[in-house]
């Protein structure tokens, strides 16, 4: 009788969980927008930890609206701290590998005109999993995944929305492992080098059929930053904080030169080749 009324508590407790959590998931994006349609708008991906959540700090701190997505709202911690602080910081859902997940997005925002739209979300893969002798294609797959198609879907996704700012800037980050000249200086990491230098064609590519549409597409390298991506490079030499690059690259994207459009710049505004 008593292990029946406990399976009976145990199994409403559950189902109880269950119904929390589904309804946590399932709240729809857009949902808490409290945008100001007189103030410039950036939507960042990763905006969770590392560049992307100094990115969402530094440019909620300087009035923009900032749509900060990140895979896992409820785990963003530093996240959620920051859309307390200001109002027009919304939190949406968006893992960018997610063809459903993107297009929800998008959808909920199709009347919101995005002057910035900075793919930021990036990932390292498993350096073993990446060196000659021991490839795992699956994980070439998953940094594929992220680092190129993730940023060609999402921008793809938004192009309206960029289209229809005042600035209609897309800025994806990373890219000199991409480039013959920094790339080949080391052996190994193919993974990654492979993944930016797929992210820099696809990105250059859009740049030439957007151009009469005024967007520019740019590819910025953000140095070597002290983030968990760099550690998981295996980097041990010197790096900048995510702070002070963060607001270099901010810098820069405010000030781009028309000769950026479709390349490859520097933190330091330098066009790389590739
Ligand atoms: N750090 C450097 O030295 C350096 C140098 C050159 C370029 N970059 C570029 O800078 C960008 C930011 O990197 P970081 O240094 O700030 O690295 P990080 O601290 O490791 O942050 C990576 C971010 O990407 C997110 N992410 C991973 N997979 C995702 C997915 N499928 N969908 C959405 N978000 C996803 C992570 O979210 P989770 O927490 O959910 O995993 C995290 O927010 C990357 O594109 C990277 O290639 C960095």
């Amino acid at each position: 009788m008593i292990t029946a009324f406990r399976a009976c508590l145990c199994g409403a407790l559950l189902c109880t969980l269950f119904i929390a959590g589904c309804e946590q998931r399932t709240q729809a994006p857009g949902a808490s927008v409290t945008l100001d349609p007189d103030t410039p708008t950036v939507l960042i991906t990763g905006s969770n930890r590392g560049l992307g959540l100094e990115f969402a700090r530094q440019y909620a701190a300087a009035g923009w609206n900032v749509i900060a997505t990140c895979r896992t709202p409820k785990a963003a911690d530093a996240l959620q701290s920051l859309a307390e602080e200001y109002d027009r910081v919304v939190i949406e859902e968006l893992d960018v590998t997610s063809d459903i997940e993107v297009r929800s997005v998008a959808a909920a925002y199709r009347d919101q005109p995005i002057d910035v739209l900075l793919n930021n979300a990036g990932i390292y893969g498993t350096l073993e999993k990446q060196t000659l002798g021991s490839f795992d294609f699956e994980e070439l797959k998953r940094v594929f995944d992220v680092n190129t198609i993730g940023s060609l879907r999402v921008s793809e996704a938004f192009l309206a929305n960029v289209a229809a700012s005042d600035q209609k800037k897309i800025i994806s980050l990373g890219g000199g492992m991409g480039t013959p000249t920094i790339g080949r200086m080391f052996g190994g990491h193919y993974f990654m080098k492979m993944s930016k230098a797929a992210h820099l064609s696809a990105m250059g590519t859009m740049q030439t059929d957007v151009d009469d549409s005024g967007i520019i597409v740019t590819m910025i390298s953000p140095g070597r930053v002290d983030t968990q991506l760099m550690r998981d490079s295996g980097w041990t030499g010197k790096s900048i904080s995510a702070e002070k690059s963060a607001s270099l690259v901010i810098a820069l994207i405010a000030a781009l030169e028309p000769e950026m459009k479709g390349r490859l710049v520097m933190y330091n505004g330098a066009i790389t080749p590739w």
